[in-house]
C-alpha cells in the first residue's frame, strides 16, 4: 500500500515527456511532442504527447493516458508497481505498509530462492563462456545449432558442468544455503551429500514476467535413445515456479506481442529462441506440457489474438486441436499454422529471413474453423457418419466461443464450407450451449446449492438465439455508447465552465455545465450504462454535491486507471465525437464558445437513445407479459409505451429529426 500523499507527489513530480522518452523518441510539434506510437506498429508518427496536460494519446490505435497508464501498459505493470516505478525514477521515497511477520518471511523466502536462481544463471552463463569444458562442450553445441552471440545472451543461456556436484559445491561455498539450492531443485539430495540436477546439460533460464530467473531447462547434448534419459530436465515445482503458470519467452515477448496485437504460441524452448533470432519476438512456448488456463490468461494479458504453430506432423497436428477449444472459451481468437512437413519452428525460422516468415506465416495461417474443417475432411473423405461427427466436432468448438457477433461469423463461414444451412447450424451450436449450461448449473447446484449460484449460470453466456446479432442492433448499442460518452466528455472537458446567465430553476445567477447536465440527468432518473462513464458520473455528481466545483486533475490522476485512462482520450478527443454538430454540418472552431448549443443539443441525443433503449426494453416485457396472459401488467407496460414514445417524438422534432 503506498500512501495517498506519497501518490499525489508522485503524479505532481512526473512530467510525461521523460517517462515517454525512456521508450520513445520524440519530436517537438508545437506545444506537443510526437513520436512512432510504442503499442501498435507504425511508420509515420501519430502517437502525441502533451506537457501540458501531463498525458499521451496515439491517433492511430487510439490508447491514451497519464504517465502512470503509460508505464503500465508499456512495462505490463500493476497500479502499485507503476507508481514505484515512477518514484524510482523521480527519487521519491516510497512509504509502504508495514508486512505481518508471516508475510515478511514467506517473501524473504521466496526473494531467497530467487536469489539463488539468479546466482545459478550468473554461474552458469560464466561457464559457458569462460569455462574451458563450458566453451568447448556447450559454447561449441549452440553454435552448431546456429546461435548467434547476442541470442545466447538475450536468453542467458549457459552451461552446467560435468561433475556431478561442481555447482552444488561451489554455491555452498559461495555462501548460498543448501535449503534453497534443493527447494529450487537446483540440487539434489542424495544419501552422500547434494549433487547436481543439471550436471553435462546446457541451461536455457526461464523468466518471470518481471525477468527475474525463476527455474531452469536443462539439455542434454546427445539424445542416446537406449538410456532411458529425458532431453530436457526442467526444475520442479516450488514456492517461485509454478509450471502451470509460467510461458517460456513472455519477459522477453511482451512488449512485441502488444506491439504486433498477436502472440505466436510454440512447443519449445529453442523454437522460440530461433523465432527471435530471425526477428520474430512475440513468441511464447509452453515448453512441451499441454496448455493450461492460466497460460491463456498471461497471454490474455497482452493480446486476444493467438496463433498456435506447431511442427506438420501427426504430432504436431493433435497438440493444435487440444489447445484450440480452451482458447475459444476465453474468448480468444485463434489461428492455427501448419508448417511444412518435417520443420518445426525453430528449424524453419533457420531457413528463412524475417520478411520471407512474416510472408509465410501471413499466407498460411488458418481461423481455427478452417483448419479443423479441413483436417477432418481429409480424413472423412466419403464416409457420411464420420463426417456428421467431424461436423458436430466443429460445431462444439464454435459453441464455445462467449462472443455471439464472432460467433455468428464463425457459423456463417462454417455453413459455407459445410454447404449447410445457417439456421440449421446455428441451432445446433445453441442446443450444445444450453446443454453445457444445463450440465453446469446442475453441477453447480449440487455441490453447493447457494442461492446466487442458483440465480444463473455465471460466465456461460446465454444461447445464441437469446442475443441480437444483427448488424443493425450493435449498431445501435454502439451509437448509445457514443451519445453516453459525449456527455461524460463535456462534463470532464467544460463542467466548471458557466452554460447559461441564470439557472431557472433555483433563480441563482449562472447555471454550469456540471449543473446542467446532472440535474437533467437526475431529474429525469436516467442511468448510466457503462461502468466507467458510470463511475465519471457518480463520482462527479458527489463532488460536486459537497464543493460547487471540480478540480481539473481529478480524474485524470484517478486510482483506477480504468478511469484515468478513459479521462485522458476524453481530454484530447475535444471535437471528434460532436456528433450532432458534424451531422448538421455546422463548423465547429471553438467548442467553448459554443456550449450553449452543443450541451443542450448532444444531452438530448443522449435522451433520444436512452429512450429508444428503453423502449425496446418495455416492448420484450411486454411480449413477455402477454405470452404470460398477464393483461394487467400489459397494461401497464403499455401505457409507459405510449408516454415514452410520446417524449422520443418531441426530442426528435426538436432536434429536427423525424421520427427514427
Ligand atoms: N520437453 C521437456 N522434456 C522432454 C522433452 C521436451 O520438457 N523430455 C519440453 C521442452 O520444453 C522442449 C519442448 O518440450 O523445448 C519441445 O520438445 P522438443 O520439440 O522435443 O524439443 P525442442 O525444443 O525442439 O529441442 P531440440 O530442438 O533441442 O530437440
Ligand atoms: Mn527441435
Amino acid at each position: 500500500m503506498i500512501e495517498r500523499n506519497v501518490i499525489d507527489r508522485i503524479f505532481e513530480t512526473t512530467r510525461i515527456v521523460d517517462v515517454v522518452e525512456d521508450f520513445v523518441s520524440l519530436k517537438r510539434r508545437g506545444a506537443n511532442f510526437v513520436g512512432c506510437c510504442p503499442f501498435h506498429n507504425e511508420r509515420t508518427p501519430s502517437f502525441m504527447v502533451s506537457p501540458a496536460k501531463n498525458i499521451y494519446k496515439c491517433f492511430g490505435c487510439g490508447k491514451a493516458g497519464n504517465a502512470v497508464n503509460f508505464v503500465m501498459e508499456h512495462e505490463q505493470l500493476g497500479y502499485p508497481d507503476a507508481l514505484r516505478y515512477l518514484a524510482k525514477k523521480y527519487g521519491i521515497e516510497i512509504v509502504e505498509k508495514e508486512q505481518t511477520p508471516e508475510e515478511r518471511l514467506l517473501n524473504d523466502r521466496r526473494e531467497s530462492l530467487m536469489v539463488v536462481s539468479a546466482y545459478a544463471a550468473r554461474m552458469f552463463q560464466e561457464n559457458l563462456h569462460e569455462n574451458r569444458e563450458g566453451q568447448a562442450i556447450g559454447l561449441s553445441y549452440f553454435k552448431e545449432r546456429g546461435f548467434r552471440d547476442d541470442t545466447i545472451k538475450k536468453f542467458e543461456l549457459g552451461y552446467c558442468l560435468e561433475t556431478r556436484d561442481a555447482f552444488s559445491k561451489k554455491a555452498v561455498k559461495d555462501g548460498y544455503k543448501e535449503e534453497y539450492l534443493v527447494e529450487t531443485g537446483l540440487s539434489i539430495k542424495g544419501e552422500n551429500g547434494v549433487f547436481d540436477r543439471f550436471a553435462g546439460r546446457v541451461m536455457f533460464p526461464i523468466h518471470s514476467l518481471a525477468g527475474k530467473v525463476i527455474g531452469f531447462g536443462g539439455r542434454v547434448l546427445k539424445v542416446d535413445k537406449s538410456k532411458n534419459v529425458g532431453k530436457y530436465v526442467n526444475s520442479p515445482e516450488s514456492e517461485i515456479y509454478h509450471k502451470s503458470k509460467v510461458l517460456y519467452g513472455v519477459y522477453q515477448a511482451k512488449n512485441s506481442i502488444v506491439r504486433n496485437r498477436k502472440c505466436y504460441l510454440v512447443e519449445g524452448y529453442t523454437d522460440v529462441i530461433s523465432m527471435h533470432q530471425a526477428g520474430i519476438e512475440n513468441v511464447v512456448a509452453s515448453s512441451g506440457t499441454a496448455l493450461t488456463g492460466e497460460q491463456i490468461q498471461l497471454i490474455k494479458r497482452f493480446t486476444e489474438n493467438v496463433t498456435v504453430m506447431y511442427d506438420g506432423d501427426a504430432a504436431g497436428i493433435h497438440a493444435s486441436l487440444r489447445g484450440i477449444n480452451m482458447f475459444l472459451q476465453e474468448g480468444i481468437n485463434v489461428k492455427a499454422l501448419l508448417l511444412p512437413d518435417g520443420d518445426d519452428p525453430d528449424s524453419f525460422s533457420r531457413k528463412h529471413s524475417a520478411t520471407e516468415l512474416e510472408e509465410y506465416f501471413a499466407q498460411h495461417e488458418t481461423d481455427f474453423i478452417r483448419f479443423k474443417a479441413q483436417l477432418l475432411l481429409d480424413d472423412t473423405k466419403g464416409d457420411p457418419i464420420k463426417r456428421a461427427e467431424m461436423i458436430n466436432d466443429v460445431m462444439e468448438s464454435l459453441s464455445l466461443i462467449p462472443d455471439p457477433i464472432k460467433r455468428a461469423v464463425y457459423l456463417k463461414e462454417a455453413a459455407e464450407m459445410f454447404e449447410m444451412e445457417e439456421r440449421m447450424l446455428t441451432a445446433t451450436a445453441d442446443k450444445m450451449q444450453q446443454k453445457r449450461a444445463a450440465d453446469g448449473q446442475r453441477r453447480r447446484t449440487a455441490s453447493q446449492p447457494t442461492p446466487e449460484m442458483q440465480s444463473g449460470a455465471e460466465g456461460v453466456p446465454p444461447p445464441a438465439s437469446e442475443q441480437p446479432l444483427i448488424d443493425a442492433e450493435q449498431q445501435k448499442a454502439q451509437e448509445m455508447a457514443r451519445a453516453e460518452r459525449e456527455i461524460i466528455r463535456l462534463l470532464v472537458n467544460y463542467g466548471n465552465e458557466k452554460l447559461f446567465d441564470r439557472n431557472e430553476e433555483t433563480g441563482e445567477e449562472e447555471l454550469s455545465v456540471a449543473a446542467y447536465l446532472i440535474n437533467e440527468i437526475r431529474a429525469d432518473e436516467i442511468e448510466l450504462q457503462h461502468p466507467e462513464t458510470k463511475a465519471i458520473f457518480e463520482e462527479y455528481e458527489q463532488i460536486w454535491q459537497s464543493e460547487g466545483r471540480m478540480n481539473e486533475n481529478h480524474f485524470i490522476r484517478h486510482s483506477n486507471p480504468a478511469i484515468s485512462q478513459l479521462t485522458a482520450e476524453l481530454l484530447t478527443s475535444k471535437y471528434e465525437l460532436s456528433v450532432i454538430y458534424q451531422k448538421k454540418g455546422m463548423e465547429i472552431k471553438n467548442e467553448e464558445e459554443k456550449l450553449k448549443d452543443v450541451v443542450p443539443m448532444n444531452l438530448m441525443a443522449f435522451k433520444q437513445k436512452t429512450v429508444m433503449r428503453l423502449l425496446k426494453n418495455l416492448s420484450g416485457e411486454m411480449q413477455e407479459a402477454l405470452l404470460k396472459g398477464d393483461t394487467a401488467q400489459y397494461e401497464t407496460l403499455f401505457t409507459q409505451f405510449t408516454a415514452l414514445t410520446e417524449v422520443k417524438k418531441q426530442l426528435a422534432k426538436t432536434l429536427g429529426k423525424r421520427t427514427l
